[in-house]
């Protein structure tokens, strides 16, 4: 089978997961951790080599201020917990975003796992926490700037070499959870020609089997990256 060497996920339906249940947000929230371990696991073990996940956008900062904290609250309280699995299976950890936007707590969290991994061969897993694909994009071409680029070597490869996934292979599979369309400010210059999967299964219920699936969906397809 045709294993994505870039698989990036748009991790919805926490809310509504807690909410069909009767529970607080928060406890879908908590679940949606679970699965990312879940999935950190069965990408790695299919032979992924780089798993992105969608954890928090420029614009979430735009829900109300509890759930944000609480979000953040859960970053603090989970990021570290992924060292184990980290080792176990010689994933590299690798923040997307601003991260001088974030509380200092998180910004170290995030600085100690990405210097611990750094040397680990397997998977890498690049978590997106305060990122918007806009403004990732905004900041490779201010950089072209401040590197003195002129204008016609303002190129494709100049500017990718300036986003938050310098040297990432472009995204082949791109997958959201929980029934919705949108791709939500989430790595649109690197999911050019990325084949979506959309499911209704929602980000707590997708675990090992779902993302199996998701990968056996991709293998059947046919790509062609604008040729014929
Ligand atoms: C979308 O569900 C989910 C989020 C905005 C947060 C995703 C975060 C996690 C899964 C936690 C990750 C944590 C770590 C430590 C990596 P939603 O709240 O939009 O759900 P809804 O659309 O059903 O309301």
């Amino acid at each position: 089978m045709s294993i994505p060497n870039h698989v990036a996920i748009i991790m919805d339906g926490n809310g509504r997961w807690a909410a069909q249940r009767g529970w607080p947000r928060i406890k879908g929230h908590k679940e949606g951790v679970r699965t990312v371990e879940a999935i950190l696991e069965a990408a790695s073990d299919a032979g992924v080599k780089h798993l992105s996940l969608y954890a928090f956008s420029t614009e979430n900062w735009k829900r109300p201020s509890l759930e944000v904290s609480t979000l953040m609250a859960l970053f603090r309280m989970y990021l570290r917990m992924f060292l184990p699995k980290l080792r176990q299976k010689g994933i590299r950890f690798h923040h997307l975003g601003a991260l001088e936007g974030l509380p200092p707590g998180i910004q170290r969290d995030i600085r100690f796992l990405e210097d611990t991994t750094r040397e680990y061969e397997g998977m890498v897993f690049h978590l997106a926490v305060n990122y918007g694909s806009r403004l990732e994009i905004a900041e490779a071409a201010r950089r072209c700037v401040e590197d003195g680029l002129t204008a016609d070597k303002i190129t494709e490869d100049a500017l990718a070499a300036r986003l938050w996934t310098a040297g990432v292979p472009d995204v082949d599979l791109l997958i959201r959870t929980s029934g919705e369309f949108r791709i939500s400010n989430f790595l649109l210059w690197q999911a050019a020609y990325a084949e979506f999967y959309l499911t209704e299964c929602l980000w707590p219920d997708f675990r090992g089997p779902e993302l199996m699936e998701a990968l056996r969906a991709y293998a059947n397809r046919e790509r062609r990256f604008g040729g014929i």
